[in-house]
C-alpha cells in the first residue's frame, strides 16, 4: 500500500536502527525521505549530517529541504540518547541532565519550531509530526534515568500542546511512547547483564521485546493519512506494559 505516496518526510535520527527501519518503512510506501543524523550514514533518498540540537542548523536543514523538493508533509523526530551517568536525579551530574535534556527534547522543540512552519506552508496545508518519547515518561520507576525519563515526559506534553494548539492548521502532533524495541544497543544492554533482562521481564505483559517492524508500523501509520483524526496523543507502543499491574506467568 503507497499510503505516503509523494509525501516529503523528514526523519531526524535517521541512522539509528529504529529510524533505519521507519526510512525503510516510508520508502516503501512511496515516500521522500531525508534521513538526517549527527553521524555519518547513508539513510535516506536525500541524506544530510546536522546536529540537531544546535539551531541554526536545524533551521538550514529544513530551508534546505524545502528548497529542493518545494514541501514537507512528515516530520518524524526519532534522535535521542541516555546517558551511562544518568540515574537517580541524587547521583546524576548536572553535564548529563543538559546533554540528556538538550538530545531528547531541546532537539524536538528545535524541530517543531523551524518545520513545522513549512508543514504549513506547504499545499494542502497541514502534515504530521511524530515525537519519539518513552514508556518511561508514563509510569515511575524505582531504577528510571530519571534525566532521559522527565526528557521523554517533556516531549509528550509538548506534544499535547502543539497538538491542540496546531488542530485546525492541519498539522497533526503525535507522540509514541516506545517500550522496549529489539534493536542492537536494547539487546546489548541486556546481553552484558542477563539477570536485568529477568527482572525486566516480570513487567512485560506480552513477554517479548517489540519488532522494529512493529515500531515503523505504527509510525507509518501516525504519519499518514489514516490517522487524520489523530493528535496530541501518546499513542503506547510497548506490548502493554503502561496498562499492567499483573502479567500472565
Ligand atoms: N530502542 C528502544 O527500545 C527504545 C525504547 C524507548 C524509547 N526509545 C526512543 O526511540 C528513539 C529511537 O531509539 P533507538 O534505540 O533507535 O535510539 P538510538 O540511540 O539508536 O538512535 C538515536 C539516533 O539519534 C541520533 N542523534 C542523537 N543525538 C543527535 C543529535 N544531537 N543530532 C542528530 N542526531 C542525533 C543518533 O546518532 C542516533 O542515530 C529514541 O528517541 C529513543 O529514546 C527507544
Amino acid at each position: 500500500m503507497a499510503t505516503l505516496a509523494g509525501k516529503v518526510c523528514v526523519i531526524n535520527g535517521a541512522a539509528s536502527a529504529i529510524g533505519q527501519a521507519v526510512a525503510g518503512r516510508f520508502a516503501r510506501e512511496g515516500a521522500v525521505v531525508i534521513g538526517v543524523d549527527k553521524v555519518e550514514h547513508s539513510v535516506g533518498e536525500h541524506v544530510v549530517r546536522a546536529d540537531l540540537t544546535d539551531e541554526s542548523e536545524v533551521q538550514r536543514m529544513y530551508e534546505e529541504v524545502v528548497r529542493r523538493y518545494r514541501r514537507l508533509d512528515v516530520i518524524y523526530n526519532n534522535m535521542g540518547l541516555m546517558d551511562r551517568g544518568d540515574h537517580s536525579a541524587l547521583d546524576t551530574s548536572l553535564d548529563t541532565w543538559r546533554l540528556v535534556h538538550d538530545a531528547n527534547l531541546t532537539s524536538i522543540f528545535l524541530a517543531c519550531k523551524h518545520g513545522i512552519p513549512h508543514l504549513r506552508n506547504t499545499e494542502p496545508a497541514g502534515g504530521s509530526v511524530i515525537n519519539a518519547a518513552s514508556f518511561l515518561a508514563a509510569v515511575g520507576s524505582a531504577t528510571a534515568p530519571m534525566a532521559y525519563a522527565s526528557a521523554k515526559a517533556a516531549v509528550v506534553q509538548l506534544t499535547r500542546d502543539l497538538g491542540v494548539h496546531l488542530a485546525r492548521s492541519g498539522v497533526r502532533v503525535n507522540a509514541v511512547l516506545f517500550g522496549p524495541i529489539e534493536t542492537p544497543a536494547q539487546r546489548a544492554v541486556f546481553d552484558r547483564d542477563p539477570g536485568a533482562l529477568d527482572k525486566r521481564l516480570v513487567h512485560w505483559p506480552t513477554g517479548r521485546f517489540g519488532t522494529l517492524e512493529e515500531a515503523a508500523g505504527a509510525i507509518a501509520f501516525l504519519a499518514g493519512d489514516d490517522a487524520g483524526f489523530i493528535t496530541g496523543a501518546a499513542l503506547p507502543l510497548d506490548g502493554g506494559i503502561t496498562e499492567a499491574f499483573t502479567v500472565p506467568e
